[in-house]
C-alpha cells in the first residue's frame, strides 16, 4: 500500500492499494473510535461494495447505515442534498458519527458537502470507486452541487479524515468510466510531469496503476498545500477544465467530464500554440497521448457554443476569465483572458495546428 499524507485545515492520509474496501473498517479504526457510520453511495456503486465496506466496519465495531441515490450528474442538486440531510437527521447521525462517501466524483461532492453542513459539520472519509475521483475529487477537500446556472457553484473546503483508494475497485470499472480517469492523469503529466505523461503516452499502464494515482496524488496534494483556498496556483488544476465545462454543459452532461477535459485540453493546447505562448508540437503530443488511450480530441459544438458555456465557468471574476496554457508537456501558466476575448479564443481553439 502507498500513503500520502495531506496538510491541510485537516491533515489526513490518501491510502492507495489492493483490497482496501475489505480493510475499511481496520483503516478507518487507526483514526476514528467505533461510531454510527453513513455510507453515501449511488445506485450502481452501493449494490457492488456497500456490503463489503458495511462487513468490514462492523467486524471493527462500528455500526452502519447506506443511503444511495440515483446515479449521475443530475442528482448533484440541491434536491438531493436536502434529501441526504432528512436521512442523516432520522438515522440520528452526530457530531461524533462518520459519513462515509462510497462512488465517484458525484457521490464525494454530495457526501462532502452533507458532511460540512449538517450538524455544523460531521468527519468524513472518501472512498472513491472511480480512478477519476481517487486521483481529484477526493482529495483536497473541494465539494459542490450544481445550480440552474452552472457546475460546482454551491458548496464548501472541507477535507476528509481519510482517503482510501481500492485500486482492484479502480482497475476494475468498464473501459469508458476508467478512461475519465486517464484524461485526468493526463492532465497533471500536462502540468508538471514529463515522465508521469511519458508513462500514460504509451496507453499500457496497468501494471503500474498504483505509483501513477500516487504521482498524481501527490502532485495534487503539494498544489493543495500551497493554495487550499483556490486563490492562485490551485487553478492549475482547471487544465483543459474551462472549455472541458463548456462541452459538458453543451451535451447536457451526456458527455463525461473526463471525456470532456480530453478536448478540453486538446483545444487549449492548439490555442496556446497559435498564440505562441506553448512550444510548437505541444498540442501534437497530447493529442497522441489521448488518442493513445482512445479519448476524445474534437467536439461536434460551434466554438460559438463553447465560449458561451465556457463565460458561465465559476472562475470568471467580473470580465476577465482565468484560463490554463500550456507552455509544453511539463509546464503550464494561469492567464486571465478578458470575457470578449473568449470567443476568439475558442475559435483558435478549434483551429488545426501545422504538423
Ligand atoms: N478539481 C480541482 C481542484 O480540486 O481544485
Amino acid at each position: 500500500m502507498k500513503i500520502v499524507t495531506v496538510h491541510a485545515t485537516t491533515s489526513y492520509c490518501v491510502c492507495i492499494g489492493k483490497g482496501l474496501l475489505q480493510q475499511a473498517g481496520k483503516e478507518i479504526k487507526k483514526i476514528i473510535q467505533p461510531c454510527k457510520v453513513a455510507i453515501l453511495s449511488d445506485d450502481n456503486v452501493a449494490p457492488l461494495y456497500a456490503d463489503i465496506v458495511c462487513q468490514s466496519l462492523q467486524q471493527e465495531g462500528f455500526s452502519t447505515c447506506v443511503y444511495a441515490f440515483p446515479a449521475g450528474e443530475a442528482s448533484k442538486r440541491i434536491h438531493t442534498l436536502s434529501n441526504i440531510l432528512e436521512y442523516l437527521a432520522q438515522e440520528e447521525i452526530t457530531r461524533q458519527d462518520l459519513i462515509i462517501a462510497l462512488g465517484g466524483g458525484v457521490v464525494g461532492d454530495m457526501a462532502g458537502f452533507s458532511a460540512a453542513i449538517y450538524q455544523r459539520g460531521v468527519r468524513f472519509v472518501q472512498i472513491p470507486t472511480t480512478f477519476l475521483a481517487a486521483i481529484d475529487s477526493s482529495v483536497g477537500g473541494k465539494t459542490a452541487i450544481d445550480l440552474e446556472a452552472g457546475k460546482n457553484l454551491a458548496g464548501a473546503f472541507y477535507q476528509p479524515q481519510l482517503v482510501l483508494c481500492d485500486t482492484d475497485v479502480i482497475s476494475s470499472l468498464p473501459k469508458d468510466i476508467f478512461s475519465d480517469g486517464i484524461a485526468e492523469a493526463i492532465k497533471y503529466g500536462v502540468l508538471g510531469n514529463r515522465d508521469l505523461f511519458a508513462q500514460l503516452q504509451t496507453g499500457d499502464f496497468m501494471e503500474q496503476l498504483e505509483d501513477i494515482i500516487e504521482s498524481c496524488v501527490s502532485m495534487k496534494r503539494d498544489i493543495v498545500q500551497e493554495d487550499e483556498f483556490d486563490n492562485g496556483k490551485r487553478q492549475l488544476l482547471n487544465l483543459g477544465h474551462t472549455f472541458g465545462h463548456a462541452i459538458e454543459h453543451c451535451s447536457h452532461f451526456k458527455i463525461s467530464h473526463g471525456h470532456a477535459v480530453a478536448i478540453g485540453m486538446h483545444w487549449i493546447a492548439r490555442a496556446a500554440e497559435h498564440k505562441g505562448i506553448a512550444k510548437p508540437g505541444t498540442a501534437k503530443q497530447i493529442a497522441e497521448a489521448l488518442r493513445k488511450n482512445h479519448l476524445p480530441l474534437e467536439t461536434e459544438y460551434a466554438p460559438a457554443q463553447i465560449a458561451s458555456g465556457a463565460l458561465l465557468d465559476k472562475k470568471r471574476r467580473g470580465d476577465n476569465i482565468s484560463f490554463v496554457f500550456p507552455l509544453e508537456i511539463g509546464n503550464c501558466i494561469i492567464q486571465k483572458v478578458p470575457i470578449s476575448e473568449v470567443p476568439a479564443l475558442a475559435d483558435l481553439a478549434a483551429l488545426a495546428v501545422k504538423e
